[in-house]
């Protein structure tokens, strides 16, 4: 055992009474709360975080896939420095730096002819959503019933269905309590891999349609790859009855130096980036066809969508983003991809070594860890137990103690620091915790 966490005479412990003191449950985001309290950072490097106790931790979750090249990587270091000197956030007049991002997305993506930048990647999706409504001339959109992309009211629907609410044809719930009954009305929910349901759910909602947002590897629905009937059927339906293919490419820009839509050879009408073209620094990103896009240009008027943004566009962003694409080139790809590779065959092993009810999903530089066998093809079958759910929580705690860092829900990335000796020190620890997890109650 290496980290002080989460004794509760660790630093942590005394940093998270304090932030109880002024945040609503201690944090201001759910996504890196950890029972019983959070490991607090004091400062990383590489593929490394330290944390207030001094202990040195492998980050699997890399800020929720944001920092492929790590923490602190010198040209990303250097290139901002400079950038600060000349200017950050206050320009209110555009900089080359945006430009020369826009440049290497354009030609490096191929769904992207023309781009638009923002500061998240739920604000990007917000601004997808709105650019095929304006194109369309149409309300509504479907989405795939447990996908999570981001925090607009219409995205986040039917994100976490429960057996209770989820009806027999996935049924538009609610997210947030309070979230208006018109929001649930202009969103369809449909199930993932179940192309000919999917088709028949798009038709019957045909002449409302705006668009079909889609993740070919949605990460909240168990993170399998859509299929490619899937794909195939969903795609061709949404082309027949008019609406638009969004593709939230957020977290699945990292399965291909041009874009998850090249792996799965889908052509869509708008793409949605954030988190590595930002470089570390917070971004989002519309870009598309020009025809789709031109709802943005102010040109001739007032825009179909009117868009702005006070930090969009900042120079500190771009440049970190311009400066962390261009090291993600293709050997580059290539190594976060065969580090995924040894860390989903290694844990998959252990699970069966040990006869643990287990399985580890993903693809490329991205694994989930699951606490059942039971095959997953959508979000029901993903739907964790409470006591899945708690054998997880042990299984990650077990690992933050022993110095690697998962995300609560089990997934982890790859980065470009990491080496093979890094997996190989995790997959042992694994290999722990799961013999472990046999003798505990937990199991
Ligand atoms: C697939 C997907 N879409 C959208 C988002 C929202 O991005 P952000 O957290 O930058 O708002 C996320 C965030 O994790 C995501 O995973």
């Amino acid at each position: 055992m290496i980290a002080k966490w989460p004794d509760p005479t660790c630093n942590s412990h005394t940093l998270y009474e304090r932030a109880l003191k002024v945040m609503p449950g201690g944090v201001t985001r759910i996504q890196p709360w950890q029972s019983p309290f959070p490991d607090y950072a004091a400062s990383a490097a590489g593929a490394y975080i330290s944390d207030v106790d001094g202990a040195r931790i492998l980050d699997f979750t890399n800020c929720f896939s944001a920092m492929i090249h790590g923490h602190g990587h010198p040209e990303i270091v250097a290139a901002v420095g400079a950038q600060l000197a000349r200017g950050s956030t206050g320009l209110n007049t555009p900089t080359e730096s945006e430009i020369l991002l826009a440049e290497h997305l354009c030609q490096r993506i191929p769904g992207i002819e023309l781009i638009r930048f923002c500061n998240s990647g739920s604000e990007a999706v917000m601004h997808a959503i709105k650019a095929a409504r304006a194109h369309t001339g149409r309300p509504t959109i479907a989405k795939i019933e447990g996908a999570y992309h981001g925090a607009y009211d219409y995205a986040e629907v039917s994100l976490d269905s429960t057996p209770e609410n989820w009806g027999n044809e996935p049924s538009s719930t609610a997210y947030a309590t309070g979230t208006p009954q018109s929001v649930l009305a202009d969103v369809v929910a449909l199930p993932f891999n179940r192309p000919q349901d999917a088709a028949r759910i798009l038709r019957t909602n045909a002449a409302k349609l705006a668009g079909v947002l889609l993740d070919v590897l949605p990460a909240n629905v168990g993170c399998i790859p859509a299929t490619r009937e899937f794909l195939d059927v969903v795609i061709s339906t949404a082309r027949d009855i008019g609406a638009l293919i969004i593709l939230d490419e957020v977290v699945s820009l990292r399965l291909n130096y041009h874009g998850a839509q090249a792996l799965f050879a889908v052509d869509p009408d708008l793409t949605v980036a954030a988190k590595i073209i930002g470089g570390g620094f917070p971004v989002g990103a519309v870009g598309g066809k020009a025809a789709v896009m031109a709802v943005f240009d102010h040109r001739h008027g007032k825009p179909l969508v009117p868009q702005g943004g006070t930090f969009t566009a900042n120079p500190v962003t771009m440049t970190a983003g311009l400066a962390a694409m261009r090291l993600l080139t293709h050997e580059a790809h290539d190594h976060i991809d065969r580090l995924g590779e040894r860390a989903r065959t290694g844990i998959s092993q252990i699970f069966a070594r040990h006869g643990v009810a287990g399985q580890v999903t993903g693809m490329g530089s991205i694994f989930k860890i699951h606490m059942h066998t039971r095959p997953i093809v959508d979000h029901r079958s993903h739907y964790a137990s409470q006591a899945e759910r708690n054998r997880l929580d042990y299984f990650q705690m077990e690992l933050l103690k022993r110095g690697f860092l998962i995300s609560a829900k089990g997934y982890g990335f790859t980065s470009t620091p990491m080496t093979a000796a890094d997996i190989d020190g995790f997959v042992s620890a694994v290999d722990e915790v799961v013999a472990t997890l046999c003798q505990s109650s937990a199991a």
